[in-house]
């Protein structure tokens, strides 16, 4: 097995990062970010291994060579960098400190999950691009779950214009209620089980393409990935409906009784520490999820600019400024986050009319801000679609 290039550094100098559906969008914006921040705020002798996932090798390679394009310009234009280092800077020493490598996971397809968690758990990993080679993951500090599709077919025009006439572009741009929904797919239970589906006795229950791409695919890498997960302090963290109420509840006692099996495996029994949980969601940002012509996808990219001139707090529209939320809890101390109560919340990306962007406390529904229901009703008749100019709450979660 090769000798990784951050070996030489101390093991609380090495920081391991797992970054699903990082090829496109959110996604790939939230690499970006999480190098740039990394090399800016980390000591000059650690080092960051990001390891992007992605559906195909190719995907892979493309996703690898764009962020270590991206890190060669962050390297060689940043001032923070230069004068975080002194006048001897030179833009090689960051670049040497950020390795990138791949491994690929369909979360529509339960052996390419299994597959995968195998290969971080027990395997080794490789950089498609052939920089590093067969090396071993010893941990995972931070598992950043972002893949995922939206299930819409297109626009319905007549509730568009209802909607717009009723509540103006900003609310109509934050919360549509105008974008159709494909018909729910369910999966090919032989690409889910492999040959194995078709010896069963009894037939699994259908699992619907969305549910599984968005939902069920992370909870099961999540589960498998805990002997990594559980060797560090730090948390997986994703966004999504059903994964809101997964992921803000789980510690309550309550909810514990059910919840703490996931947590506990053989794997995991000599590991004292529980991963932890964190929500975080982009605001809205125009990427491919929502399949447009080109011609409204211009349209829409317009319109989301217009709502965050008018005022909205949930437009950061571009991937980077998305990335805000994620990229803060991923590389956040844990004390500050302990401070914050930040496992409570559903943190967003919210941005100001300039796009300086910030992470903000963002309401769910039946939660409110940190699960205290009154509290949220109240400060919703304050601050819906409330500014953002400094750290605190904005009512509602944008809808997706
Ligand atoms: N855009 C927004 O305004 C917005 C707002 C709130 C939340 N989000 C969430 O942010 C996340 C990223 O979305 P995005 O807007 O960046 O869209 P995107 O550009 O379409 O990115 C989606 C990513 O997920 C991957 N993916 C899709 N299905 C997958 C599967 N079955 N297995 C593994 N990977 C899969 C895609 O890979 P392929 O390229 O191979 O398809 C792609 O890398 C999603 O979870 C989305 O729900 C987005």
């Amino acid at each position: 097995m090769a000798s990784p290039p951050w070996a030489g550094a101390a093991s609380h100098e090495q920081f391991f990062v797992l970054l699903t559906g990082a090829n496109s969008g959110v996604g790939l914006g939230t690499g970006q970010r999480i190098i740039d921040e990394f090399l800016a705020s980390r000591s000059l002798s650690s080092h960051l291994i990001l390891i992007p996932t992605t559906r195909s090798v190719s995907k892979s390679r493309d996703t690898i060579l764009s962020l270590r394009a991206h890190l060669k310009k962050t390297a060689k234009t940043s001032q923070q960098l230069r004068s975080r280092a002194g006048h001897d800077y030179d833009p090689q020493t960051a670049i040497s400190r950020v390795h990138i490598l791949s491994i690929q996971v369909d979360l529509c397809d339960l052996r390419s999950i299994y597959g995968a968690a195998k290969q971080l758990v027990h395997g080794t990993v490789s950089d498609p691009t052939g920089l590093v080679k067969d090396v071993k993951i010893p941990r995972l500090d931070v598992a950043l779950f972002n893949a995922g599709i939206g299930g819409w077919s297109g626009l319905d025009w007549i509730l568009f214009a209802k909607q717009f006439l009723q509540v103006g572009l900003v609310q109509c741009c934050t919360f549509p209620v105008f974008k159709k929904a494909l018909p729910a797919a369910t999966l090919d239970q032989k690409k889910l089980l492999g040959d194995s589906a078709a010896n069963l006795k009894t037939p699994p229950p259908e699992l619907a393409e969305v549910f599984c791409a968005n939902v069920f695919g992370h909870y099961i890498l999540a589960h498998e990935l805990l002997p990594l997960l559980s060797t560090a302090v730090q948390a997986p963290i994703r966004s999504k409906r059903i994964t809101d109420l997964l992921c803000l509840t789980e510690d309550l006692p309550t909810v514990q009784k059910v919840s703490s099996p996931y947590f506990s495996s053989p794997a995991t029994a000599d590991k004292p520490i529980k991963p932890r949980f964190y929500l975080f969601h982009p605001g809205v940002v125009c990427t491919p999820l929502f399949p447009l012509s080109w011609l409204l996808y211009w349209a829409y990219y317009a319109a989301m600019y217009l709502a965050r001139w008018f005022g909205s707090p949930w437009h950061p529209v571009e991937p980077y400024l998305g990335a805000c939320a994620s990229t803060w809890l991923a590389l956040a101390d844990q004390d500050s986050l302990d401070e914050l109560n930040a496992e409570r919340v559903k943190w967003g990306t919210c941005a100001t009319r300039s796009g300086r962007v910030m992470p903000k406390k963002a309401e769910v529904d039946g939660w409110g801000w940190e699960g205290v229901i009154e509290n949220a009703r109240r400060l919703n008749a304050t601050l819906l679609p409330g500014p953002c100019t400094s750290f605190g709450a904005v009512g509602g979660t944008p809808r997706t």
